[in-house]
């Protein structure tokens, strides 16, 4: 199997044949022990059989960070990154873009076909109508500090959601599931602007049910004293159309987070909340960030070859290209394109446009990324968007959990239906001491150095 590519079902669902398996011979033994192929993929559990002796515990696999192992089924999203395909439940990214909403979407995701008419109506009311967060939640956003890091606000108040609504609890609940999924999405937008307001020390906007998904949001986030805040109809769709990007990709960082935590039968709340903390990592939710601060350090269109010459000599890295997974052009990226340019008709053109295409005609132009496969990935453009929007940094990976909720909350579903879940709890290999006895701690010699914390602590202060 391609690595930069999800494994389809082969559908043989059967036996195995001879062809279907491995034959595996262990030398330690002589002993050959045959393990099924099915769908590409072997069990790991069938190498448990291979034993040294009867009571040996059986052979495991090492693969951290799962580079190499599909830890579920999935029907959800598909990926060929070396095609530079994305579908969500079989169709193609591009004409959800172009055709759908972010709303429609997320139904999609999360019960496996679109929506009839009657039945997204009915969605997209409901989700208006739990915009809105228990006072106690503003209350308690006012509880951070003035310059409190967004995300993780998000990340403190999603978690507060699952004592606003014990009975989240209730996961075989379909009538639960149904109303977790709807208060998340509805309520995420919500949250994120809340902090945006607090950082700025700005009065909260309560959301508004006449307005759009993405259109409430633009309102919570910029309304100051007009009465109606009435959103540029390019921002909404460009905004709407980034969320569609964003709303899932398999099985990432975060999305094994929610399904890791949920496996423990914990709220979805929580559960979600798990999620938001891992896409908070640099390395996951923050690259945007690093594209727009490289963009700013060149400066000028003048300076690319120069900067490019330092990515060769690997003093720099073009952060917004190359992909774990897209070995060709992220299919995401180019569609992001096209709006960056109607979002700049709105806001004002951004010179870091202008670099960001050359940047990106030059690299690939030079055998150096073609080489290596490096093509634009969709942080190459989304930051942008989010500068004209006159977003702060900080603020970056907020909006791509806004949409992930929903690929979180249709993973976090998808997960409790397999018969085949289970608590995530990995094996390891034990590296540490042997078996010793304890010794009393006087007399005990010190054996390894640790920081000491004596310096900052304030004695006038201990808040500090
Ligand atoms: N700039 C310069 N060289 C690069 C880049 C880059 N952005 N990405 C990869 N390379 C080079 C590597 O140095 C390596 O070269 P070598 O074989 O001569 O040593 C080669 O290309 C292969 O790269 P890998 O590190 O094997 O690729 P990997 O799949 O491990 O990394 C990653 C993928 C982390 C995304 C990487 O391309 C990168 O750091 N990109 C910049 C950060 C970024 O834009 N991340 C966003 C990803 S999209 C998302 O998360 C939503």
């Amino acid at each position: 199997m391609a690595d930069e590519q999800t494994q389809r079902e082969d559908g043989d669902g059967g036996v195995a044949t001879a062809q279907d398996s491995l034959s595996i011979t262990d030398n330690r033994t002589g002993e050959t022990y045959e393990v099924e192929v099915s769908d590409g993929t072997v069990r790991a559990m069938d190498f448990r059989d291979i034993k040294v002796s009867e009571d040996d515990f059986g052979l495991m696999t090492y693969d951290p960070a799962f580079t190499n192992t599909a830890s579920c089924r999935s029907s959800i999203t598909f990926i060929d990154g070396a095609e530079g395909i994305l579908e969500y439940r079989g169709y193609p990214i591009e004409q959800l873009c172009e055709k759908s909403s972010y709303l429609e979407v997320a139904y999609l995701l999360i019960y496996g076909e679109l929506p009839s008419r009657e039945q997204l109506d009915q969605w997209v009311f409901e989700i208006t109508h739990h915009t809105y967060v228990h006072e106690n939640i503003k209350k308690f956003v006012e509880g951070f500090r003035h310059d409190a890091h967004p995300m993780g606000m998000l990340l403190g108040t999603v978690g507060a959601l699952s004592t606003f609504y014990p009975d989240a609890k209730n996961i075989d609940d379909d009538q639960e599931r149904h109303m977790a999924a709807i208060r998340l999405i509805a309520k995420m937008p919500t949250l994120a602007a809340f902090a945006y307001r607090h950082n700025l020390g700005l009065p909260y906007v309560y959301p508004d049910n006449d307005l759009s998904y993405p259109g409430d949001f633009l309102s919570m986030m910029y309304k100051m004293t007009e009465v109606k805040y009435e959103p540029d109809p390019r921002l909404e769709r460009a905004l709407d159309v980034l969320w569609i990007l964003h709303a899932d990709h398999e099985q990432n960082c975060s999305t094994n987070a929610v399904r890791g935590v949920g496996s423990s039968q914990v709220d979805p709340y929580s559960a979600v909340a798990a999620g938001v903390a891992a896409l908070y990592g640099p390395l996951h939710g923050g690259a945007n960030e690093s594209a727009v601060r490289m963009l700013e350090r060149i400066g000028s269109v003048d300076n690319i070859p120069d900067f490019l010459e330092s990515v060769k000599n690997r003093e720099e890295k073009l952060m917004g290209f190359g992909h774990r997974i897209y070995k060709n052009y992220d299919p995401r990226a180019r569609i992001i394109k096209k709006h960056v340019e109607d979002v700049l008709e709105v806001t004002g053109s951004n010179p870091k446009l202008e670099i960001a295409t050359e940047l990106e005609k030059r690299a690939l132009d030079d055998d150096y990324f073609t080489e290596r496969k490096l093509y634009p990935n969709v942080d190459f453009y989304s930051g942008l968007i989010y500068e004209a929007l006159n977003l702060p940094k900080d603020m970056f990976t907020v909006m791509f959990a806004i949409p992930r909720t929903s690929g979180w909350v249709a993973q976090w579903r998808e997960m409790l239906d397999d018969e085949e879940t289970k608590i995530a709890r990995p094996r390891q290999i034990y590296t540490g001491a042997g078996e010793r006895d304890y010794e009393p701690v006087d007399g005990r010699e010190q054996r390894v150095e640790t920081p000491s914390g004596t310096d900052q602590t304030n004695t006038v202060n201990p808040a500090a």
